[in-house]
C-alpha cells in the first residue's frame, strides 16, 4: 500500500505541476498571441484580437522589447492606458491591421520606445502631441487613409526635412475633394512652423540687479510660447500667457554667467526656439591670498572674482611692482564659469631684498579691491649666510592647494629632491656593504689559514667540510 502510495503522489504533484505552469502561461500571454519573455506577437490572420494585448501580470510587461501584431482587422484602437505597462518597450508593430485611432496619452510610459510601425492601417489623423517625449528613431506611416489637414502637417516637415527614416514611405492624404494625394503636395493654408523672436540674444546684467526679457512667436494655429531657465539659479518670475511672453530674473547671481536660456514656441506643426545668454557683471574681490608657497618657484597664491576679467596689479612695499623675467603674476585656473580666477604672483629666486609687504589690486569698470600679504624669503645676510637655491626652504613651505598646475610643478621638484637624497643614500649602503664584505672576506681567509694550518695533510678535504658545513647551515 504504502509502496503504492509513493510514487502516485510524486506523479500527481508533477502533473499538476505541469498544469499549472501551462495554465499560467495561457494567462500570462494575450488569447490569440505568443509571447516569450521580451516578446508579444499577435499575427493569426483567421482568429483576431479586438483590444491591444495587455499581459496581466505586469511585473512581467517591463520585460517586454518588442511587440508585432499584423492582420488584425478588428483592433481598431490603442488606448489612454493600454501599453503604459510596457515601459521598456522598444519596438512596436502594427500593421496590415484596423487601427484608427491612438490615443493621445498613449505612449506617456513608454519613453524607450523608438521604433513605430504603423504601416497600412486605418488611421486618418494622427496627432504630434502622441510623440511627445519619445527620442524615435523611426516612424513608418504609409499606407493610410489620412485626412489632409493641418494636423498632419508635422509628419509633412518630417518628410521635408528627411528625418526619422520617413523618406521612401508612400504617405498620402485625401483632401476635401476626396482626393488621394501624396502628403508631400498637400497644402493647408495657415499652417506653418513657429517662429520665435526674443528682444535680445545677448543679456548683460550686474550682480544683484534684475532683468526683464520678452519673447514673441508667429505661427499658425497660434503656438505656445515657454521658457526654459532650468540652468539658471536666480529667482525668476515667467509669464507665457500674454503676448509677448516675459521673464523676469531677479537678484542676479554671478554664478548664471555664461549661462543660457531658451524660449520656445510649439504649435501643432512643430517648435521653434532661441537662445539667450547671460553676462552677470560685477566688481571684482579678492576672496583669498596667502604667505608663499614653494613650488617650481615661489608662489603667493590668491583668487579673484570679477567679471569682466579683473586686471591685476602688484604693489611691494608700496611700489608698482613691474613685472620682470624674474617676479610675474600668472593666472593658473578659471572656474565657475569664466569668473573666478586662481593664480600666483611668482618669484624666481627670491633673496632678502624681496621680502615684505605684497599688496594685489585687482580691478575692472566697476570698481576694485586690495589685499596684501607679508611675506619672507629669507633673512638679511647680517643673520647667516645667504642661501640661493629656494630648494633648501623647502621643509618651511606651508602646503596651499591653488589650482592643479602648481600642484603639480610642486610634486615635481619634491620628486628631484628625493632623488637627490636617494643618491647619498644609496652611496653610504655601498660602503656599508664593502666595509662588511672586506671583514668577512678577511674572517673566512684566517679560518682557511687556520684549518690548513692545524691539519695541513687534509688541507683540501678540511676546506672542503667546512666550505659543505657553511653551506647546511
Ligand atoms: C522571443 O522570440 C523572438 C522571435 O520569435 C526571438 O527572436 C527572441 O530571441 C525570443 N526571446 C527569448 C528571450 O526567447
Ligand atoms: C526582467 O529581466 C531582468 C534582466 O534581464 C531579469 O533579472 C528579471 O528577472 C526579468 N523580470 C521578469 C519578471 O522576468
Ligand atoms: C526593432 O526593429 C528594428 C527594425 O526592424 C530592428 O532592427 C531591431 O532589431 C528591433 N529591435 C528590437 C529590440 O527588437
Ligand atoms: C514630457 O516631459 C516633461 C518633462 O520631462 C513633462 O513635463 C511633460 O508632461 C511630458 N509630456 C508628456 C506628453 O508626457
Ligand atoms: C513595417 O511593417 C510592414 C508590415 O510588416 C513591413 O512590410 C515593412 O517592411 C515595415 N517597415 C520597416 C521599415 O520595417
Ligand atoms: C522681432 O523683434 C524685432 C524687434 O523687437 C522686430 O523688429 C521684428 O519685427 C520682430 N519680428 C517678428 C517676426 O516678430
Ligand atoms: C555678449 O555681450 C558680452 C558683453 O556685452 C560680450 O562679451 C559677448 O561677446 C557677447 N556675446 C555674443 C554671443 O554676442
Ligand atoms: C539695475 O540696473 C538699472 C539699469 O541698468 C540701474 O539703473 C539700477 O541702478 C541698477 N540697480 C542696481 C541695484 O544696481
Ligand atoms: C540677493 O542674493 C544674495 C546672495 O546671492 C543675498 O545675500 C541677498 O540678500 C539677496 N538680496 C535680495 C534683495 O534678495
Ligand atoms: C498650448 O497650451 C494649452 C494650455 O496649456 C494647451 O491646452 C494646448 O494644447 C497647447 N498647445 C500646443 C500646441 O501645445
Ligand atoms: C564657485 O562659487 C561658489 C560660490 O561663490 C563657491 O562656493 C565655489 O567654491 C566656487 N567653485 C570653484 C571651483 O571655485
Amino acid at each position: 500500500m504504502r509502496l503504492w502510495k509513493g510514487p502516485d503522489l510524486a506523479q500527481v504533484c508533477g502533473a499538476l505541476w505541469i498544469l499549472l505552469a501551462l495554465v499560467w502561461r495561457g494567462l500570462a500571454c494575450p488569447q490569440y498571441c505568443s509571447c516569450n519573455s521580451t516578446r508579444i506577437w499577435c499575427n493569426l490572420v483567421d482568429k483576431g484580437i479586438v483590444a491591444f494585448p495587455v499581459l496581466e501580470d505586469s511585473s512581467l510587461a517591463e520585460n517586454i522589447t518588442d511587440i508585432y501584431i499584423a492582420n488584425q482587422r478588428s483592433l481598431a484602437s490603442i488606448n489612454d492606458d493600454d501599453i503604459k505597462i510596457y515601459t521598456g518597450l522598444r519596438n512596436l508593430t502594427v500593421v496590415d491591421s484596423g487601427l484608427q485611432i491612438v490615443s493621445r496619452q498613449a505612449f506617456r510610459k513608454n519613453l524607450k520606445l523608438t521604433y513605430i510601425n504603423f504601416s497600412r492601417n486605418k488611421l486618418t489623423s494622427l496627432t504630434k502631441k502622441i510623440f511627445r517625449n519619445l527620442t524615435l528613431s523611426q516612424l513608418l506611416l504609409g499606407g493610410n487613409p489620412f485626412q489632409c489637414s493641418c494636423d498632419l502637417m508635422w509628419v509633412k516637415v518630417l518628410l521635408e526635412t528627411n528625418s526619422l527614416n520617413m523618406e521612401n514611405q508612400n504617405i498620402y492624404c485625401f483632401n476635401d475633394n476626396k482626393k488621394k494625394i501624396p502628403l508631400f503636395n498637400m497644402h493647408i493654408p495657415n499652417c506653418g512652423l513657429p517662429i520665435v523672436n526674443v528682444s535680445t540674444v545677448n543679456i548683460t546684467v550686474l550682480e544683484g540687479n534684475e532683468t526683464t526679457m520678452y519673447c514673441d512667436a508667429n505661427g499658425l494655429p497660434d503656438p505656445n510660447i515657454s521658457w526654459d531657465i532650468s540652468q539658471i539659479l536666480s529667482k525668476s518670475l515667467v509669464e507665457t500667457a500674454k503676448h509677448p511672453a516675459l521673464l523676469t530674473l531677479k537678484n542676479i547671481t554671478s554664478l548664471d554667467n555664461k549661462r543660457v536660456i531658451l524660449c520656445v514656441a510649439e504649435n501643432s506643426v512643430g517648435e521653434d526656439q532661441v537662445s539667450v545668454e547671460l553676462n552677470v557683471h560685477f566688481p571684482p574681490v579678492i576672496t583669498f591670498i596667502d604667505l608663499p608657497t614653494l613650488d617650481h618657484h615661489w608662489c603667493i597664491p590668491f583668487s579673484v572674482r570679477g567679471n569682466p576679467k579683473p586686471t591685476l596689479q602688484w604693489f611691494h612695499e608700496g611700489n608698482v611692482l613691474s613685472e620682470t623675467d624674474f617676479i610675474w603674476s600668472k593666472i593658473h585656473e578659471t572656474s565657475n564659469n569664466t569668473i573666478e580666477h586662481h593664480g600666483c604672483l611668482q618669484l624666481d629666486s627670491p633673496t632678502h631684498l624681496n621680502n615684505g609687504f605684497y599688496t594685489l589690486r585687482a580691478e575692472n569698470k566697476y570698481g576694485r579691491d586690495e589685499r596684501s600679504i607679508s611675506a619672507l624669503f629669507m633673512k638679511g645676510p647680517d643673520d647667516g649666510n645667504p642661501i640661493t637655491d629656494p630648494g633648501f626652504y623647502d621643509y618651511e613651505t606651508t602646503s596651499n592647494d591653488i589650482g592643479g598646475t602648481s600642484t603639480d610643478i610642486g610634486t615635481g621638484v619634491t620628486s628631484t629632491d628625493v632623488s637627490n637624497g636617494g643618491n647619498e643614500d644609496s652611496i653610504t649602503v655601498y660602503v656599508v656593504v664593502g666595509i662588511a664584505a672586506l671583514v668577512c672576506t678577511g674572517l673566512v681567509i684566517m679560518l682557511i689559514i687556520l684549518k690548513f694550518g692545524r691539519h695541513s695533510k687534509f688541507g683540501l678535504k678540511g676546506f672542503v667540510l667546512f666550505h659543505s658545513v657553511s653551506l647546511e647551515t
